[in-house]
């Protein structure tokens, strides 16, 4: 595109690396980012830890690019760490080993002193906005930073609400509370935010010491520590927000959906072709696990939406009762559904008695696998509905392919995902903190049939389409990213 083509010339010495945490669920946007930066002509350094690395090479080829190269940072040693914890002082735990045994390594690595060929030294960092280190040894170093935050808008604006709650006294919960109370106080969010949809290491917070305050005000704080922010997602979503978060951060570059942008720009095979991938290999993709293909044959063979895809994303753990409702309110709904279920994912599970009707029902008309090819999956005609945990990569895979989302968050930013969703977009159902069956069932039903399911399918329709025009010629995510480009490049003057 013109972008790509017309700016490598120019941008000759501008070279940007971007440092990820972790996850997936960061992994992903964060790559897209990475390849959609080194298209226009930017040089990129992507960041990742050695085991994801390895994760990631097992299915793509890493191998460095004329623009693009991988490199990694060690580990975090999180061994001895009590089973006990709980997740406030694992996360805090983990931040300090990403620290103690990546800072060196990631100096050498900004301080560039294994360049090669054409590249340039380093002018400019993305670094995810929950890697503390990162932000600060970049600001350190003295690299202008840029902090990626790869959740959405509202969600990082109710955390920024601490000190209102705390002060308010929502915060922490008192012990008898109404949670379908509405909180008030969080500008541009009145009347939306009930109790029980604030973000959910906020509902954790026991005292005013709490790990969980510390790790609040950290994030909180690293958002106004770069010289920009970006966000993965589209203006059309938060019209009333990103004024007010504007006034507040330093600029904001709302560039999503990065997947729909990164087709928009078209990194076709053609394009990988010329930046020589190694044969066998896909370009880039981002998964961390084997992707089980033989679920689209599944899906070919079901009728036009007429298929719930099930899935709670990377990290969630379920319980085996909630396990048990989810999977008896599937087969009593009547609906066929495509369950995508990390072996991890249930707690006890082989433990679990199934049911011959389960059995029955799951043979007739269900499909279990471990991971699937999710946009592919969400994109598939036969797809009706997505039952999710609300991850804003899901979600907003979710809006693009214009699918209706029921629900069922469990834990940070998803709470507040699956209210937007249902509450201000209306375009799904949120299931907030019930899985009994019946409600499974219900909210099957309901995202399916009838006049409802025709309602929301129409609005995901809208959304689908603002997506879509986010990304394209003029759109804002496309004006935004370009913008993006032209700062990192006048990084390098
Ligand atoms: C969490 C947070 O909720 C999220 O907002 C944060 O930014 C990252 O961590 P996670 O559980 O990783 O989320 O979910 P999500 O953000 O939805 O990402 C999951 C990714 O895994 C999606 O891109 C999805 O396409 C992919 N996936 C999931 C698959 O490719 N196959 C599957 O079978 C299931």
């Amino acid at each position: 595109t013109s972008s790509s083509s017309s700016s490598s010339s120019s941008s000759a010495a501008a070279h940007v690396l971007i440092i990820c945490f972790p996850g997936q669920g960061h992994v992903t946007p964060m790559l897209s980012l990475a390849k959609l930066l080194s298209f226009s002509g930017v040089f990129t350094t992507f960041v990742n830890t050695e085991s994801i690395h390895r994760r990631l090479s097992s299915s793509s080829d890493l191998t460095d690019r004329r623009r693009l190269r991988f490199r990694t940072v060690p580990d975090p040693l999180t061994g001895g760490v009590d089973e006990e914890l709980g997740f406030s002082s694992k996360f805090i735990n983990l931040q300090e080993s990403m620290r103690s045994c990546s800072t060196e390594p990631y100096k050498k690595l900004l301080l560039t002193e294994e360049l090669t060929g054409e590249w340039p030294p380093v002018t400019c960092v993305i670094a995810d906005g929950i890697l503390f280190y990162a932000i600060e040894v970049a600001g350190e170093v003295g690299i202008p930073t840029l902090v990626f935050r790869t959740s959405s808008l509202s969600s990082s604006w109710a955390y920024a609400s601490l000190r209102t709650f705390m002060d308010q006294g929502i915060i922490p919960f008192p012990e008898k509370c109404d949670m379908d109370e509405i909180v008030k106080g969080v500008e541009g969010m009145e009347g939306i935010l009930r109790r029980r949809d604030l973000p959910g290491f906020m509902k954790m917070v026991k005292s005013t010491e709490d790990n969980y305050i510390k790790i609040i005000n950290g994030i909180n704080s690293l958002l106004i520590n770069g010289k920009a922010l970006i966000f993965n997602s589209f203006d059309a979503l938060d019209p009333t927000l990103l004024p007010i978060m504007s006034s507040y951060y330093p600029p904001i570059f709302t560039i999503g959906p990065l997947h729909l942008l990164t087709k928009f720009f078209n990194i076709s095979n053609e394009k990988e072709q010329e930046q020589e991938k190694e044969p066998g290999k896909n370009s880039c993709s981002s998964s961390l696990r084997q992707e089980d293909h033989a679920c689209m044959t599944w899906l070919d063979n079901q009728p036009d939406k007429s298929v719930v895809y099930v899935t709670f994303g990377t990290v969630a753990v379920m319980s085996l009762e909630q396990f048990t409702e989810f999977w008896h309110g599937l087969v009593n709904s009547g609906h066929r559904f495509l369950w995508a279920m990390r072996e991890d994912m249930v707690k006890g599970k082989e433990e679990m008695e199934v049911t011959e009707e389960l059995e029955e029902g799951t043979k007739e008309r269900g499909c279990m696998v471990e991971w699937v090819p999710q946009e592919e999956v969400l994109a598939h005609r036969a797809v009706g509905c997505f039952l999710t945990h609300s991850g804003w990569n899901s979600t907003l895979e979710g809006m693009v392919a214009g699918v209706p989302m029921i629900c069922f968050p469990y834990f940070s930013d998803q709470m507040v995902n699956s209210r937007f969703v249902s509450e201000v977009w209306r375009i799904g159902l949120d299931m907030k903190d019930t899985c009994d069956r019946n409600t499974v069932e219900r909210m099957v039903r309901e995202a399916m049939e009838g006049e409802s399911a025709l309602e929301l399918r129409n609005s995901a329709a809208r959304m689908a389409d603002l997506a879509r025009k986010s990304v394209e010629k003029n759109g804002t995510s496309c004006a935004n990213f370009e913008r993006l480009v032209s700062y990192i490049k006048s990084t390098a003057l």
